[in-house]
């Protein structure tokens, strides 16, 4: 806005997502958080301001209620969108598909997450596979956790020209933790009812070219999804080709067995000692040393961490809608480095695999 070369964002809808979004565009050297907004008044909103957010209140409803439980409101989200370039609508599935026409009205580019149906923005966003088309648009749908490990990951073997169909079957995390003394399962395996479940051709929302089948089954835990995939290729290849390309790109840690990384949980002890904010783990972390290449067929597996994956993405959309930085490249080299993606995991698949 004016006065400022920063990009100036704001999010609505501070939860899972929304505060690892805040929290990442505070990083960022070319944006400015102008602020969040939410609608609750516990603790949520309170660390919101012991974070040094400025905090709105979504509606002008909620602007009392905040009051009165003694959080410093800077005004409503109308107030908020006078003050920003793009605002990251973070609030639950159904919602933030409500507010779009609010921001169309407003002017203010906005971004949706992977709750919301492609058609609520005509674009969904995955950085290593469509920045450039992404650029300028008044709108974008970021992916959701599960689609943009398949884009990654499909993109790459797309890119060195190995990928002719990939058929995955998805364990999904059955909540968020926070929410685990409200919803999920315990003692059974749900299957979705149907296939392809929507990650395949969410996909292809993203990239029409893909032939990709997914089947899902949500899973009694809530560490991080599960990912194994049966891979065509178009070609016979080696081990260590599906490997370089799964190395092109650096949003795809490798992760081995014989490192004691053995489980989901393992995983994600590493992340939380890794002192990234929330433990995040931005990269698809794929087991290096399971993947199996027999003639022109691949096999392997990867975590997914369904909190943390799509922020990078958000951040790389933020700079694609605005057009401040053209390269798709440049933006997610200056995302990565930023958020520390590229200095935890070893890079090199084929040797010693570990930490750096
Ligand atoms: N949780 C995940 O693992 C995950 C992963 C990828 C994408 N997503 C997507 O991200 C989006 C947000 O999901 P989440 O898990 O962060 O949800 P969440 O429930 O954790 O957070 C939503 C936040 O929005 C607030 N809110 C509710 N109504 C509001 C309103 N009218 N205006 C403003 N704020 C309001 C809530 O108080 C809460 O703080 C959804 O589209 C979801 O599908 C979630």
């Amino acid at each position: 806005m004016a006065g400022s070369t920063k990009i100036r964002v704001g999010v609505n809808g501070y939860g899972v997502i929304g505060k690892r979004v805040a929290a990442a565009v505070s990083q960022q050297p070319d944006m400015v958080l102008a602020g969040v907004s939410d609608v609750v008044t516990d603790w949520r909103a309170q660390m919101a301001i012991r974070n040094g957010f400025r905090l709105f209140a979504a509606t002008a409803e909620r602007v009392e209620p905040m009051r009165r439980a003694g959080l410093e409101v800077a005004g409503t989200l109308d107030d908020l969108l006078a003050d920003v370039d793009v605002i990251v609508d973070c609030t639950p599935k159904g919602i933030a598909s409500r507010n779009a026409d609010t921001y169309r009205q407003r002017g203010v580019r906005f971004i949706l997450q992977g709750g919301e149906q492609h058609a609520a923005t005509g674009h969904s966003f995955v950085a290593e596979c469509n920045y450039a088309s992404a650029l300028g648009a008044p709108a974008t749908r970021v992916v959701s956790c599960n689609t943009t490990s398949v884009v990654r990951t499909l993109t790459a073997l797309k890119r060195a020209g190995l990928l002719k169909r990939a058929r995955g079957t998805l364990l999904r995390r059955a909540t968020d933790p926070w929410e685990s003394h409200e919803s999920g399962i315990m003692n059974t395996l749900v299957p979705e009812p149907e296939i392809p479940s929507h990650q395949g051709p969410d996909a292809q929302a993203v990239d029409p070219g893909l032939d990709v089948v997914t089947m899902a089954v949500k899973v009694p835990e809530t560490l991080a999804h599960l990912h194994y995939w049966s891979v065509q290729l178009m070609r016979p290849a080696s081990k260590d080709e599906v490997l370089d390309a799964f190395g092109t790109s650096s949003r795809i840690a490798f992760i081995r067995d014989d490192q004691g990384l053995v489980a989901l949980n393992s995983v994600r002890e590493l992340m939380t000692d890794s002192g990234r904010p929330f433990g995040n783990l931005y990269e698809v972390a794929l087991w290096a040393d399971m993947l199996r290449v027999q003639g022109d067929e691949a096999f392997y597996a990867y975590m997914v961490d369904n909190q943390a994956i799509v922020i990078p993405e958000t951040i790389d959309a933020i700079r694609a809608l605005t057009g401040a930085v053209e390269d798709a490249s440049e933006s997610i080299a200056m995302t990565n480095a930023s958020l520390g993606i590229g200095s935890l995991f070893e890079s090199r698949a084929r040797t010693e695999v570990g930490l750096k």
